[in-house]
């Protein structure tokens, strides 16, 4: 019975950890990157790519969501995007 009680409280920390892995860090670009890349998925899929990728890495990724998921992200917001996650997610 305890060790159901340890097991409990061990996956409800670890699911709020996992909540809070989504905010952004601040810095220009956090409120597009929030509003255009959170609207398919969860924002972990940019934190959990930061260390493989770099600034190349990014702005194909970020071209991949627009041609080939149909993001509608405009291109005067694709520059602002990319080196938001460049300087903050990148290598
Ligand atoms: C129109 C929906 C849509 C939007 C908007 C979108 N994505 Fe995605 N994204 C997807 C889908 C669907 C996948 C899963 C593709 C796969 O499994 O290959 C994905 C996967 C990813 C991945 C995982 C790596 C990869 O290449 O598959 C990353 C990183 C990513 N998206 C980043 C972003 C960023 C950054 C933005 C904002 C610029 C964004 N996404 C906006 C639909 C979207």
């Amino acid at each position: 019975m305890r060790m159901l009680f340890l097991l409990l409280s061990f996956f409800v920390s670890t699911a709020m950890a996992g909540e809070e892995s989504v905010y952004l860090k601040e810095g220009n670009g956090k409120d597009k990157v929030t509003a255009q890349c959170a609207m398919c998925h969860s924002l972990d899929y940019i934190t959990l790519n930061t260390h493989i990728m770099d600034k190349a890495g990014w702005e194909k990724t970020v071209n991949k969501m627009i041609n080939a998921m149909g993001a509608p992200i405009e291109d005067s917001d694709k520059k602002i995007i990319i080196d938001y996650l460049a300087s903050h997610y990148g290598r």
